[in-house]
């Protein structure tokens, strides 16, 4: 576990267990209903002494403290006077508005081991479809085409992750089966074995360079918004391929359209965009060296998700540190 994701609650701690036996624990829960039915029955067996209320059948807003929700509502601090800790739905938070929590309200996000495999799965799959020309054949089977292209080995295609979090460095780790040499850049220094590692903008260029297919995994924020734009890809090598599995905002779609033209990116897998759903004739959607899937990379599915904030809520009444917190500061 990163110190970064760990918050330790400070002050006097109770003896382990004894907030939570003394008190009632009251969790609201703001997102589809349906996994709800899941989130609900979960709480029952996992966390009996908690009651659990879906929004917005929220009877006493004042004696929630802690909150399930994709996105809170506006007035959090007017309908929750007593939050202490949003779980956020997904890995990422930026769907949240930070200026709109107060700031005594704890932002835990999602840290699953099924969301991570899922996003190995897709991301693997994304890498092994660039690297084998895949949007070329789609577009050469929907136009009739019977067309070769020359195999490359994965020795000589180098991958380049952007954000080396526990996504990043997931997919590097699945990745070092097929022999890619890979690079990865993240905010802070790391040491990854089998993985060239660069940080901070000063070294974003020298990683960009050795980028043959350039994977986007970083959270959306201030700094990363818009990444993915004309000055990044013109430091890639040539015909480089790209995959962006994080959101849609770090994407300037104009760029990436003027990239694939004049041939800087010859062809990209992309699960996220700028609006989701995209208009029906959203020319990234139409583009034959484009392959769009709807926002399914990765997904939290509703069991396992809510055994963990059970065991998060537990940990939190016990004045233990809780796993994913976020950092306001950095804004992930
Ligand atoms: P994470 O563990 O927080 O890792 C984020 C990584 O990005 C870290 O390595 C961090 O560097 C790096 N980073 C952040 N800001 C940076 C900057 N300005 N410059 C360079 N590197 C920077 O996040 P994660 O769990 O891997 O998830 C990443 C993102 O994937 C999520 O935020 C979400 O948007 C997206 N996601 C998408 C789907 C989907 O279905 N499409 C599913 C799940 C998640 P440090 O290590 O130095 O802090
Ligand atoms: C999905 O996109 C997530 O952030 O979990």
């Amino acid at each position: 576990m990163a110190e970064s994701d760990v918050e330790r609650t400070g002050g006097p701690r109770p003896p382990a267990g004894q907030q939570a036996a003394s008190q009632p624990i009251v969790v609201a829960y703001k997102s589809d209903p349906v996994r709800g039915a899941v989130w609900s029955a979960v709480f029952r067996s996992e966390l009996p002494q908690a009651s659990f209320h879906m929004w917005p059948e929220i009877e006493a807003g004042e004696e929630v403290e802690y909150l399930v929700a994709w996105v809170a509502p506006p007035d959090l601090e007017r309908v929750l006077p007593n939050l202490k800790v949003l779980f956020s739905i997904g890995a990422g938070i930026d769907q949240l508005n930070l200026d709109a929590i107060p700031p005594h309200v704890t932002i835990v996000r999602m840290l699953d081991p099924d969301l991570t495999r899922g996003m190995i799965e897709y991301a693997t799959f994304a890498v092994l479809a660039l690297h084998r020309d895949i949007p070329h054949y789609v577009s050469d089977q929907q136009a009739s085409r019977w067309s070769y292209r020359p195999l490359q080995r994965a020795e000589e295609r180098r991958v380049g992750i952007m954000g080396l979090g526990v996504l990043g460095q997931a997919l590097a780790e699945s990745l070092k089966f097929f022999g890619f040499p890979l690079r990865g850049w993240s905010a802070s220094p790391k040491t990854i074995e089998g993985v060239e590692t660069f940080s901070g903008p000063e070294q974003l260029g020298a990683f960009l360079s050795g980028c043959d297919i350039l994977v986007c995994l970083l959270p959306l924020t201030e700094d990363t918004r818009g990444i993915l734009c004309h000055a990044t890809f013109e430091q890639l090598p040539k015909g480089a391929r790209l995959l962006n599995a994080a959101r849609g905002g770090h994407l300037v779609e104009d760029d990436l359209i003027a990239a694939l033209a004049s041939g800087r990116v010859d062809c990209a897998i992309l699960d996220v965009l700028q609006s989701e759903p995209p208009a029906a004739d959203h020319a990234l959607f139409k583009h034959p060296r484009v392959m769009i899937t709807p926002h399914i990379a990765s997904a939290t599915l509703p069991q396992a998700a809510a055994q963990r904030v059970c065991r998060l809520i537990e940990r939190h009444r016990s004045g233990l540190p809780m796993e994913g917190v976020i950092d306001r500061r950095r804004g992930y």
